[in-house]
């Protein structure tokens, strides 16, 4: 069925979305001035716990509050100065890797590595027995078995929502009480419980598939690690990213009538402007669903909408740590315990609640060599 560019679609706990799947509208969109094309409102709808007082739920100037309060520990001479601490918590939990050949989940894995930074890099918690409980709690709150499509009802979804909004706040307690203890206030903790989703399931679906390529091909691998900060292992994350994007969509909700892509949409509509579409969109990239990180090593390399991180006023503030991570964790796992895939191919991406997976957590196993 050709839908065109521009479409509407109805998602169980979400309001119609307009999705703008039109390359000359991705950064007009995503650029728009925040005050009159809402994020955190428009997340909000998919994820109806992120605190409007959040980074991720906000809009306006409680946005901006709560970014300020987090946008040192997140700036790239921050994060950069911790990558030996992040290589060294990514190294112990590659050795814990099972050593006995039996297959594993990656991206849980990965998930504890990425929750672990979180905690020690980003909150900067040194007391041992506070990590133990802020990581525990955080996994606990974010454990969801299988790969649900669709996020927990939440306020204004009825009698569904009520009940979601009672089971989330059970889950969450005891991760508000643990972030509670680390900063000293419990408003701040509210307004990191995002944060720390954001900070856990997006880099590490990143990771994970990024391990899934080198461990299909040692020749990328070699190339990656010996320099994990340079063009070829940068050309592999970008490609990974192009194709399997961890956040589907940037969603911006409109507060002022505004033409896309030749349709008038009216205030209050939602828009989902998807990577998942764009990327693959062939009028931007030849062979668009061809993994060839060369690509954008190429002169000039493409310049095709590419928005793994959105954009503008919005764009994702942990976009530094990640690439942090892609450089320190990859290489880690990489030394200690090369992980290879089961599947001759890479699994199918599957929508788990706001985020896309590897549709089994991408099954692999440790081959012997490296034990
Ligand atoms: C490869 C890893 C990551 C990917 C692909 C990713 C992707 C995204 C995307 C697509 C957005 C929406 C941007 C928009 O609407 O224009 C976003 C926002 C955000 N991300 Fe990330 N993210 C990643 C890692 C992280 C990490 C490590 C953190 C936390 C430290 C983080 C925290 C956030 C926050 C707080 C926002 C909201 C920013 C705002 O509205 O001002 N992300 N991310």
């Amino acid at each position: 069925m050709e839908l065109g560019d521009v479409f509407t679609i109805r998602l169980l706990t979400a309001r119609p979305t307009v999705v703008a799947a039109a390359p000359e509208s991705v950064a007009e969109l995503l650029e728009a001035d925040p005050a009159s094309a809402h994020a955190g409102e428009a997340r909000r709808s998919v994820l109806p716990f992120a605190s409007p007082r959040s980074i991720f739920g906000g809009d306006g100037a409680a946005h901006d509050e709560a970014q300020a309060h987090m946008a040192p520990a997140l700036s790239a001479a921050a994060v950069d100065a911790r990558r030996e601490e992040m290589e060294a918590i990514a190294t112990r939990h590659a050795e814990a890797l099972p050593r006995d050949g039996t297959p594993i989940r990656l991206l849980e894995r990965v998930r504890e590595v990425t929750d672990e930074i979180f905690v020690r890099v980003v909150l900067g918690v040194r007391d041992e027995r506070l990590v133990a409980r802020l990581v525990g709690s955080i996994r606990h709150m974010l454990r969801t078995p299988g790969n649900p499509p669709v996020t927990l009802p939440g306020p204004g979804d009825g009698l569904a929502g009520a009940l979601g909004q009672k089971l989330f706040e059970r889950r969450q307690a005891p991760a508000l009480a643990a972030l509670t203890e680390a900063v000293g206030d419990e408003g701040r903790a509210e307004e990191l419980m995002s944060l720390a989703m954001a900070a856990q399931e997006p880099p590490a679906i990143a990771l994970t598939w990024v391990l899934d390529r080198l461990g299909r091909d040692s020749e990328l691998a070699e190339a990656y690690l010996t320099m994990p900060d340079g063009e070829a292992a940068d050309a592999v994350v970008k490609e990974t990213l192009r194709l399997q994007p961890p956040a589907s969509a940037a969603l911006r909700k409109l507060t002022a009538p505004r033409q896309v892509a030749g349709f008038d949409l009216p205030a209050g509509v939602d828009v989902m402007v998807p990577s998942t579409l764009v990327h693959r969109d062939p009028r931007g990239f030849e062979d668009p669903d061809g993994f060839h990180p060369e690509r954008w090593c190429a002169t000039p390399p493409p310049h095709a909408p590419y928005f793994p991180f959105g954009g503008g006023a919005r764009r994702c503030v942990g976009e530094h740590l990640a690439h942090a991570e892609l450089a320190t964790v990859v290489p880690a796992f990489l030394r200690v315990a090369r992980p290879v895939p089961l599947a001759p191919e890479p699994e199918p991406m599957v929508q788990r609640a706001t985020v896309l997976v590897p549709k089994h957590g991408l099954l692999a196993r440790v081959p012997l060599r490296n034990r």
